[in-house]
């Protein structure tokens, strides 16, 4: 002991070190029986309800004092969340779900994602999870070798688009100045339709976006060449350029080529943000929309939206992962026994370190389910848009905005204010029939349907437009 020490010596016999592991740790037969039940009842739903109604102040009473120095039982505490919150929680997984992304886990994505849970997976590191990662990295490629990056691409899966957005044009940025760019203030070529994430991105990074106005949602040759010329000065500060696979307002998939051979020209980097609608690649039919991907740098798709996987799942994917170890490993002398070699840790590759395997659930279900299971599903979504597009356009009191490319539609009812959406959108969420909300296109506030259960049927779109038709009284 040391001679400085002012802490009294105390020797406590060994057993009393022992804490008693049953007391926080042991498995209730009881609670398991519990959860379990709850959790069969809740996958053997054949259509989640909407839900997201629930009385705010009941749920708060319900919740004084729950918590407290001591245990409580689970069946009381699992009633307060059965009785009270789970209502007011949105079923995004609901096929009535229209608004913003919908979800649409697979049953064997959110049962292996049991096991994520129940074994504690996770995915830093070859040397601590190998099985995990080999099991990712073969999701990874199948959505690599959908969007033709060669066999070199790698990556990780994080929380989500915004995450990999951030990582991916960190990765940037620093190649950008490692390749002898020196720009003032690193600017990044986006479009007026890029997601908010990536404004948030290039905030927190220091970097500007350099905005490229659209016409009709899509970035075009036209728009960059236009943007860079009028924006001289920026544009010799850019260190990248991102296009959309997929806008999340509209579902437009943005002029990738042109963005791709712009990018090759100024020796730019070229991130693809596909959250959305990277899936879309699946369907032969659509592919020719994506051309140029196999350009990009990186590429970010999320399996918690178009890829049938639970929440919170992103797949963040360079042309040359090793470039994205180099600036995002985190260098701490506990940490270098999981470093040296060639091995890609899934820890190197984002701004993350300990990490759940989130990418299991998708590699699970990818391999029970087959990829032509998967590839159907994301058609189904297209050609519900379709549909919805076609009852749209032959209505007598509705506009179709813009003919849908994936599985996004946006309309117009004549003669409605932003306020007269939201009383529409609010009356179908009280009837529980659906959950829609508005939007805006160029300013004009809009309805908006976006399509991705492979549940909803045309009985249901048809109930949603059928709505519609109603003049909303205030
Ligand atoms: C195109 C696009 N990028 C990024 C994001 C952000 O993804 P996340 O919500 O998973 O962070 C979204 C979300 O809808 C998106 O549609």
């Amino acid at each position: 002991m040391s001679a400085q020490s002012s802490i009294p010596e105390h020797h406590p016999s060994a057993s009393s070190l022992n804490h008693d592991p049953a007391r926080m740790h042991r498995l209730d037969p009881a609670m398991l029986e519990l959860i379990l039940g709850y959790v069969t009842e809740r996958l053997e739903l054949a259509e989640a309800p909407v839900d997201g109604l629930g009385d705010r102040a009941a749920m708060q009473q319900a919740m004084s004092g729950l918590i407290g120095d001591g245990p409580r039982d689970a069946k009381d505490v699992l009633d307060v969340y059965v009785d009270y919150l789970a209502d007011t929680v949105l079923s995004a997984d609901s096929p009535r779900f229209f608004a913003f992304i919908p979800a649409a886990p697979t049953k064997a994505s959110l049962l292996f994602d049991m096991v994520v849970s129940a074994a504690s997976l996770q995915g830093c590191s070859w040397l601590e999870a190998a099985g995990a990662v080999m099991a990712e990295n073969a999701a990874l490629r199948v959505m690599a070798d959908a969007a033709l990056l060669p066999k070199s691409a790698g990556g990780t899966f994080v929380s989500g688009g915004s995450a990999g957005n951030l990582s991916a044009l960190v990765v940037a940025r620093d190649t950008a100045m490692q390749r002898g760019l020196t720009p003032q203030i690193p600017h990044v070529l986006v479009s007026d339709q890029s997601h908010s994430s990536i404004a948030n991105a290039l905030r927190i990074t220091g970097m500007r976006p350099l905005i490229a106005a659209t016409r009709d949602g899509r970035l075009t040759r036209e728009a960059i060449e236009r943007a860079l010329v009028d924006n001289a000065d920026d544009a010799s500060n850019l260190v990248a350029v991102v296009a959309t696979a997929g806008t999340t307002n509209a579902g437009i998939v943005d002029d990738i080529s042109a963005a791709a051979q712009i990018a090759q020209e100024r020796n730019l980097w070229l991130h693809v943000d596909g959250a959305y609608g990277g899936a879309g690649m699946l369907v032969p039919r659509l592919r020719p929309l994506y051309n140029g991907i196999e350009q990009a740098d990186s590429l970010v798709m999320d399996p918690h939206k178009w890829w049938f996987a639970p929440f919170d799942s992103a797949a963040l994917i360079y042309k040359d992962p090793y470039l994205a170890r180099e600036v995002h490993t985190q260098d701490a002398s506990y940490l270098d026994v999981i470093h040296g070699g060639d091995d890609l840790n899934p820890s190197d590759l984002a701004f993350h370190l300990t990490r759940r395997a989130r990418g299991m659930a998708l590699w699970f279900s990818m391999a029970v389910n087959g990829l032509d299971a998967y590839r159907d599903a994301v058609d189904a979504g297209v050609r519900l848009a379709q549909y919805a597009a076609e009852r749209i356009d032959a209505s007598e009191h509705l506009d179709l905005v813009r003919h849908p490319e994936l599985s996004i539609v946006l309309f117009r009812r004549h003669g409605w204010t932003l306020a007269d959406y939201e009383r529409w959108s609010q009356r179908l969420l009280n009837r529980q029939t659906a959950f829609v909300t508005s939007s805006s296109w160029y300013g004009e506030p809009i309805g908006r349907l976006a399509f991705l259960h492979p549940a909803t049927s045309t009985q249901i779109v048809d109930e949603v437009l059928d709505s519609l038709a109603s003049a909303i009284s205030a």
